[in-house]
């Protein structure tokens, strides 16, 4: 044959690939599912997707298999910057990974890494290719290894855009964020039916692994979205927040002169009694340029806010107490959801910045039970290791040791700033009095004047917005309507740092 008609048959062989079943790629469209090419037209800038192992596909007992083997893998650009992606492909061999898909999968994650670029995964798949046997489980595990060892080195996330069951949901949990879609993803390790045959539950596969579920109970999943559209979207969004790889500092916007930025409105919207509520969003958008940022965890864990924003152009995560849910106690979901984000911020050189309006860690029997010492305890480890800028504003009260946990200066806060109604203590001042004070309040004639008076004194003392500052607990005091600004100076002036530790293995971090 000519060199012309081996052309003419390969460019007809790769439409033809690129093209798919017919029949499968209905169905995919009629159960409000989009293709592995159209999500990655979409997640891509336009026309910078370069495909890697179109070709590749496995011998199968009845012939040849497909060819991609059930997934897209290659490398494109999201708002001109590089990023590897693989998506796999629900319409050939309902996208479930046998050796060839494991393996073209993993060159991915090894090329991601050593350029130093970020690893997108669209995953859509029935799990492991049940006629490849234990072959599929030894892919997998190639792939979990590759998570790890990626892990910290460049940002993983993963999209699951439809079934990702059994095995293959640990990638996800090992990757950094986990996009959900709602009613078209699936997480579970053990599917309805297997459930129903050990346990007699019946439940649907939303209901056992949904986005819903996976979104508000269990933690699973970082963000959830309404379509596929803006799924990939809020990806393409959290990317322009994130460094290509943990040498690099985050891609920076202009400064816009933020250290003399005046946000009157913070005073009114934090009100001075410490009991009564407000949403910490409001103070967020006051304090993050545009008013505008990212919350992960958006409906888990809601008591503490965990978001990616800017300030005066640069990448900030912040982590805040939420009055508005639990008073904004810190529980064991809590401090889970804020350790895995400071560790995140910390792997990526985002400063932190922690806005603290805290009342305490939550009493009960359940929590205590439920390991709240051993979860809090992965926030303080987080906190405790993490190198990066760090800025605390206490905005009215930290108690006790939600105060020590929430980035303080005795763990390793660089800048810690307080408004001037702030009470920095060990507990309430009716709660201290009951304790220390509690044989004469019993020998009282009056003993709830008593304790008034008393609880009055404490406040004054040892609760007074001077007690911290003046022992150095806090370096300055700094009026709300400054405080986008001082956190802008903080930042501007904690630029550069640098921090080792002493070398070792690796700590041990509590689970
Ligand atoms: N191995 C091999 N083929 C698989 C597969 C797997 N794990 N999962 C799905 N497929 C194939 C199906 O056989 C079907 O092929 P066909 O079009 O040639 O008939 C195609 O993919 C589509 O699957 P289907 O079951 O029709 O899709 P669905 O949307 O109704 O259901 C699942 C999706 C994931 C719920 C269902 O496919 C399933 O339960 N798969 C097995 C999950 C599993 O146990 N995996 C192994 C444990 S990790």
């Amino acid at each position: 044959p000519t060199m012309q008609q081996v052309r003419t048959r390969r460019q007809e062989l790769r439409s033809r690939i690129e093209t798919g079943q017919a029949r499968p790629v209905e169905r995919q469209h009629r159960l409000g599912k989009l293709t592995a090419r159209e999500r990655l037209a979409l997640l891509l800038d336009d026309g910078s997707f370069t495909e890697l192992g179109l070709y590749r596909r496995a011998p199968g007992p009845d012939g040849k298999r497909p060819h991609t083997d059930g997934v897209v893998t290659g490398s494109g650009t999201v708002d001109g910057r590089k990023v590897f992606v693989y998506a796999q492909d629900f319409t050939v061999s309902g996208g479930s990974l046998g050796p060839a898909h494991a393996s073209k999968i993993q060159h991915l994650m090894d090329l991601a890494v050593r350029v130093g670029a970020p690893l997108i995964g669209l995953n859509d798949s029935g799990g492991a290719r049940i006629q490849d046997g234990a072959l599929a489980l030894d892919g997998f595990g190639g792939i979990f290894r590759r998570n790890v060892q990626a892990s910290g080195v460049i940002p993983q996330i993963s999209v699951v855009l439809g079934p990702c069951a059994g095995g293959a949901a640990y990638s996800p949990a090992l990757t950094d964020f986990t996009f959900m879609v709602r009613e078209t993803s699936q997480m579970y390790l053990t599917g309805p039916d297997v459930v129903a045959a050990v346990t007699g539950e019946k439940v649907t596969h939303n209901e056992l692994g949904g986005a819903q579920v996976h979104g508000t109970v269990s933690g699973v999943a970082s963000f959830v979205c309404d379509t596929e559209e803006s799924a990939l979207q809020e990806v393409r969004y959290l990317l322009s927040l994130l460094p290509a790889n943990n040498l690099e500092l985050p891609p920076a916007q202009p400064p816009r002169n933020a250290v003399a930025d005046l946000r009157p409105a913070l005073a009114d919207i934090v009100p001075v009694d410490p009991a009564q509520p407000y949403d910490m969003r409001l103070v967020l958008a006051e304090i993050l340029d545009d008013g505008e940022f990212m919350e992960v965890h958006e409906n888990w864990a809601t008591n503490v806010l965990c978001a990616l924003g800017r300030i005066d152009g640069q990448v900030v995560g912040t982590v805040a107490n939420q009055p508005l849910v639990l008073a904004g106690v810190l529980d064991g979901e809590a401090a889970e959801k804020a350790a895995r984000f400071v560790r995140f911020c910390d792997a990526f050189n985002i400063p932190l910045v922690t806005l603290v309006d805290v009342p305490g860690f939550l009493p009960g029997v359940s929590e205590e039970h439920g390991g709240i010492i051993r979860r809090g305890a992965k926030l303080l480890y987080a906190y405790c290791e993490a190198t990066v800028p760090r800025i605390q504003v206490i905005l009215r009260k930290a108690y006790g040791g939600a105060y020590i946990v929430m980035d303080s200066r005795s763990i390793g806060a660089d800048l810690a700033l307080a408004w001037p109604t702030n009470e920095v203590a060990v507990m309430g001042a009716e709660a201290a009095v009951n304790v220390v004070h509690r044989r004469e309040m019993a020998a009282a004639g009056d003993p709830a004047r008593l304790r008034a008076s008393l609880a009055q004194q404490y406040q004054e003392t040892m609760m007074s917005p001077d007690f911290a500052v003046e022992r150095g607990l806090v370096d300055d005091i700094v009026d709300p309507a400054l405080t986008r600004a001082a956190i802008a100076a903080g930042l501007e002036m904690l630029s550069g740092k640098r921090l080792t530790g002493p070398e070792r293995k690796h700590g041990n971090a509590p689970q």
